[in-house]
């Protein structure tokens, strides 16, 4: 069960003291916006260089940007530990899949909540991590959707029967009251923006929300 606070709840001026708040955690969760995948800006490269450079903890980097193979190799490059991509964004997911993974990152694979994954479970080997969006992305603070559910246990069915060792993440509306159900659906990497960077402490919150994952898991 691991825990990715998302820096995109964090205070922007001060990103170096917020990630260093959430060290306890597994990744840090690092949203990439272009104002054209999503209705919604952040940062691009040479942010993430800065925060790879400062980072205690590796980088989790999800891409919400169109032009995916022009910019996710960069990433890679800068030595972020896991690039996530749209499938909504290629033409082509294995080949840049394999491009980053030839680069030393981690290869993740994300869907909107829309869009099917059944033509994408075949491509499960080529990847190293499946992201599962509990929300529309573009923004935080918004309402975990359960009903995405069977679509987390349909990849988590597909990874299992193919003894595949890819980490199958959600991301959206992750709280202590939401954790639970994306676990039982067979989720093991989790997001959490504003329920982590929101909490008075974020260390706690951390472990809240592992804890929460852990029981629900354990059933
Ligand atoms: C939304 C982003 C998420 C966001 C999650 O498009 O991809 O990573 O930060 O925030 P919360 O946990 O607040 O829903
Ligand atoms: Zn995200």
């Amino acid at each position: 069960m691991r825990i990715q606070p998302s820096i995109l709840s964090a205070d922007f001026v001060n990103i170096q003291a917020g990630i260093e708040s959430v060290a306890s955690a597994d990744a840090v969760h690092v949203d990439v916006m272009d104002n054209h995948f999503v209705p919604n800006l952040t940062f691009g490269p040479e942010m993430v260089r800065r925060v790879q450079a400062v980072s205690p903890i590796p980088l989790d980097v999800h891409l919400m940007i169109t032009d995916v193979d022009r910019w996710a190799p960069g990433y890679a490059e800068l030595g972020a530990f896991s690039v996530t991509f749209h499938a909504e964004a290629t033409s082509d997911p294995v080949g840049l899949a394999r491009t980053l993974r030839s680069l030393g990152a981690r290869a993740g694979l994300a869907l909107k909540p829309g869009t099917d994954v059944t033509p994408y479970l075949e491509l499960l080997p080529e990847f190293d991590q499946l992201l599962v969006m509990t929300v529309e992305p573009g923004f935080g603070g918004q309402s975990f959707m359960t009903e995405l559910m069977p679509k987390v246990a349909a990849v988590r069915s597909a990874i299992d029967a193919g003894s595949l060792e890819v980490w199958l993440q959600v991301d959206g509306g992750i709280s202590t009251e939401t954790i639970g159900r994306a676990a039982e659906a067979g989720a093991d990497t989790f997001v959490a923006g504003f329920s982590v960077f929101g909490a008075s402490n974020a260390a706690e919150a951390i472990g809240d929300l592992r804890a929460a994952a852990e029981a629900a898991h354990s059933h």
